[in-house]
């Protein structure tokens, strides 16, 4: 499986570039939601893989991409199958996001989930605030990962309570509760 697109740095950029630990350490000060990107293998079996590299892309036609690296076991299935679901995480959920990003490959013998009713793709909403399902757009190659653009077919928000599971300088974090945001409006606005 090979993207449609291939985006190259030219080898006088590339000799310049930042160090990989250096980079790792400006990009995780960038704070995220997590999120899980499922979908079926060849074989009708549901996979599924962390993911905090998601983004919103354009609103007509309605468009996010995942950016997951070359060597992922579910990327290559994604693409295969041409369709995936992104599920937007739910605060208390870190055991979900690491079961996701560990080693094993039997991640859905302990996750709870459902077929989705359009595509039948796994569906974790018992974990996430919302989901978006989508059919593959377009498939980029980018250095060690690959970012696959999705037009997003299906979806809904099933939780407005709770919010979101957060990541920064690698480790989790919850969005401030109701009174701790007012509490930071408040001291920006006095802060004039
Ligand atoms: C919070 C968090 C965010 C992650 N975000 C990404 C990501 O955006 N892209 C990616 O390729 N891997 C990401 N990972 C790492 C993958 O989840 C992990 O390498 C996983 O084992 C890959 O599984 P696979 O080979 O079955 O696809 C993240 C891990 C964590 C814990």
């Amino acid at each position: 499986m090979r993207g449609q697109h291939d985006l190259r740095v030219s080898p006088e950029v590339a000799a310049a570039c930042l160090e990989p630990a250096t980079f790792r350490s400006v990009m995780s000060a960038f704070p995220s939601g997590v999120t899980v990107v499922t979908t079926l293998g060849a074989d009708g079996a549901p996979l599924g893989v962390t993911c905090s590299a998601t983004c919103s892309v354009s609103l007509e036609p309605p468009l996010l991409l995942v950016c997951l690296n070359r060597n992922s076991r579910v990327l290559s299935a994604l693409v295969d199958r041409g369709q995936f679901i992104v599920n937007f995480l739910r605060d208390s959920r870190e055991r979900t996001s690491s079961l996701f990003a560990s080693s094993t490959m039997n991640r859905f013998e302990t996750a709870r989930w459902q077929p989705s009713r359009r595509g039948g793709l796994p569906l974790l909403s018992a974990d996430s605030l919302a989901h978006a399902e989508c059919d593959v757009a377009g498939v980029i190659d980018a250095g060690d990962h690959t970012i696959v653009v999705g037009a997003a077919v299906d979806g809904g928000v099933h939780d407005e309570a709770s919010g979101p599971l957060m990541y920064w300088r690698r480790r989790y974090g919850r969005w401030p509760a109701e009174d701790d945001t007012r509490t930071v409006a408040l001291t920006l606005a006095a802060e004039g």
